[in-house]
C-alpha cells in the first residue's frame, strides 16, 4: 500500500490511485476518510448521515468511473427489471435512478415508466434525453402525476443514503391500492434499518423484508412495501423465483 496516491474527484470525494481496492480508512491532508465501494473515500463512515450535497457529489463521482463499478449493481438491476417484467405493472416509476436506469433499453410499451433522482444532474441527464424524469429529494418530492398512479415504484442501491419522511409520504400518495414498492438494502446498520421501517411504518405501509439468499451485498436485502398484503405477498413470491 506505499505506492497509492489519491485524488480529489468531487468536493469530499476522494479515488485511490493506482485502482486497486484500498485500506478500510485514511487520512488525507489531516481529515479521516472511509472507503466506498473499494475506490472511493468519502468523510463519513454511515451513509445515511451524509448530506444531500455530500450524497451527489459521491454519485457524480462514482458515475465519472464506470468501469470501477461493480458487476453486483448490474446484476441487481437485471433482477429489478426481470421482476418488472413478471409483475407487468401498466405504470412504474423508479426512485434514484441516475444515470443507468434499470431499463436502460426500451421499457416494455405497454409501461409508463417514469425516473425520478434527487439529483438535479442526473434529471437534466434524462431530460434532455427526452426522458420522463423528476426531481425527487426531501424539499422537492411532489410527482406532478395524479394520486394513485403507480402499480410498481422500484429503488435500485438508494436505500443506503438518507431516505426522507416526505418522499415516503409522496410516495405512498402516489402508489395505487394495488401497487408495489421493492427497493434492495446494505450498507445500513441494524437500527439505522429500524428507524426507516419505522418511519415507512408511520407513512401508511406494510412491510416486507426478504434476505438476499444469493449474498450479493454485504447484509443484502429486499424490502417489498404495499398498502396490501396480499400484493407484497405475490411480489416476495415473484421475486424469490428470481433469486432463490
Ligand atoms: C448509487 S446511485 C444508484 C443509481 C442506479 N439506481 C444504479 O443502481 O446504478 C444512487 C442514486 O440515488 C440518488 N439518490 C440518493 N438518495 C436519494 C433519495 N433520498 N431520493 C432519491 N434519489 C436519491 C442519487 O442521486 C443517485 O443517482
Amino acid at each position: 500500500m506505499n505506492e497509492v496516491a489519491f485524488e480529489i474527484v468531487t468536493p469530499g470525494v476522494l479515488k485511490i490511485v493506482p485502482e486497486v481496492k484500498g485500506p478500510f480508512e485514511i487520512e488525507f491532508d489531516g481529515t479521516k476518510y472511509f472507503r466506498f465501494m473499494d475506490y472511493f473515500y468519502i468523510q463519513k463512515e454511515n451513509l445515511d448521515e451524509l448530506l444531500p450535497v455530500e450524497v451527489s457529489n459521491l454519485c457524480r463521482a462514482r458515475a465519472k468511473y464506470p468501469s470501477l463499478i461493480s458487476p453486483v449493481n448490474k446484476e441487481v438491476r437485471e433482477i429489478f427489471e426481470r421482476l418488472a417484467h413478471k409483475i407487468c405493472p401498466t405504470s412504474l416509476l423508479e426512485i434514484g435512478a441516475g444515470i443507468h436506469p434499470v431499463f436502460s433499453k426500451a421499457a416494455p410499451e405497454a409501461m409508463r415508466y417514469v425516473l425520478s433522482d434527487a439529483d438535479s444532474e442526473v434529471v437534466k441527464h434524462h431530460v434532455n434525453l427526452k426522458t420522463d424524469c423528476y426531481l425527487f429529494s426531501e424539499k422537492h418530492c411532489q410527482v406532478p402525476l395524479e394520486d394513485n398512479n403507480f402499480e410498481m415504484v422500484i429503488a435500485v442501491f438508494v436505500l443506503h443514503f438518507p431516505f426522507h419522511k416526505s418522499q415516503l409520504v409522496e410516495i405512498y400518495k402516489r402508489l395505487k391500492n394495488t401497487g408495489i414498492v421493492i427497493a434492495n438494502v446494505y450498507r445500513r446498520s441494524s437500527t439505522s434499518r429500524e428507524l426507516l421501517i419505522n418511519e415507512m411504518r408511520c407513512a401508511g405501509f406494510k412491510i416486507k423484508r426478504v434476505s438476499d439468499p444469493k449474498k450479493l451485498c454485504a447484509e443484502h436485502e429486499y424490502w417489498i412495501l404495499g398498502k396490501q398484503d396480499a400484493q407484497i405477498e405475490f411480489c416476495a413470491s415473484r421475486l424469490l423465483e428470481l433469486i432463490s
